[in-house]
């Protein structure tokens, strides 16, 4: 077991990649805390596998500060500690002119995908400081490298994404924490298909936008990121700070 006891906070928990990575984990003998605005279904989504004194499901807004310190403080009284934080909540954007995106969807944008960054992690490395260890994994995207048309806020949520990440890996190098970001290629999950434009048929972009853009040829799956984020959580990587893993089959080249 690769996270044997290991506690961990998976937000995003109740979506594609972020489902995936609760499963893995817990796979993996960690204790996970999974997080989402809806986590109501989660114990089903689980299939009953997981181990009933290892998940706690906790219901939060990533975007509000108190929801976070709730959120930390109810890890830490359930299981002790905190060791890895794996941000992957995020929104979409709607392939849009820039000369079309209202203030809102771009505030509604960097608040989901970036200012969630600052808030859990704000709000989590006092406790890391503490243990002096911890993990901090954020989820990015290969569009912050490799653009496309039209997902103007999202890319830039992204790139700001990727550029805290390092930020925090220096600031936190001292205290043992390591912090690192996974870029996804275009993922099999329900958000894919809502980076197409308004009015174009979602199912045929995934097919003609998206997979053929990989040059694998096949759309990145929800475990292909857990994996990824198994291993920068383990001790496997325990020399590995601030890098940036591309898990996109090929698309960033
Ligand atoms: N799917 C892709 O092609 C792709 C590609 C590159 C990067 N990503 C990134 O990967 C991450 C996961 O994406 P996914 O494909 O699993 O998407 P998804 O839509 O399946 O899951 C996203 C989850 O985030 C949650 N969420 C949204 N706003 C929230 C809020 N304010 N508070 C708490 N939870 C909130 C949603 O409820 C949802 O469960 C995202 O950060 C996304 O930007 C996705």
């Amino acid at each position: 077991m690769r996270l044997n006891d290991k506690v961990a906070i998976i937000t995003g928990a109740a979506g594609g990649m972020g489902l995936e990575t609760v499963k893995r984990f817990l796979e993996e003998g960690a204790k996970v805390i999974a997080t989402d605005l809806h986590i109501e279904n989660l114990h089903d989504q689980l299939g009953g596998n997981a181990r009933e004194d290892h998940i706690f499901a906790v219901k939060a807004d990533i975007t509000n500060d108190q929801d976070i310190e709730a959120l930390m403080q109810q890890a830490v009284n359930r299981f002790g500690r905190v060791d890895v934080l794996v941000n992957i909540a995020g929104i979409a954007q709607s392939a849009t002119p820039i000369e079309d995106v209202s203030n809102e969807t771009w505030d509604r944008i960097m608040s989901i995908n970036t200012k969630s960054l600052f808030l859990t992690s704000r709000a989590v490395v006092p406790i890391m400081k503490k243990q002096k260890s911890g993990v901090i994994i954020n989820i990015a995207s290969i569009a912050a490298v490799r653009p496309r048309p039209g997902l103007n806020a999202y890319i830039a949520s992204k790139g700001a994404a990727l550029a805290f990440t390092q930020a925090l890996a220096i600031e936190l190098a001292e205290s043992k924490i390591r912090v690192n970001a996974i870029n996804p290629g275009p993922a099999d999950t329900n958000m894919l298909g809502q980076f197409a434009a308004h009015g174009t048929d979602a199912e045929a972009a995934k097919k003609s936008i998206f997979r053929d853009s990989v040059p694998l040829g096949e759309l990145i799956l929800p475990e292909d990121i857990a994996n990824a984020a198994v291993y920068l959580s383990s001790d496997e990587a325990r020399r590995v700070t601030g890098s940036i893993f591309n898990i996109d089959g090929g698309r960033g080249i």
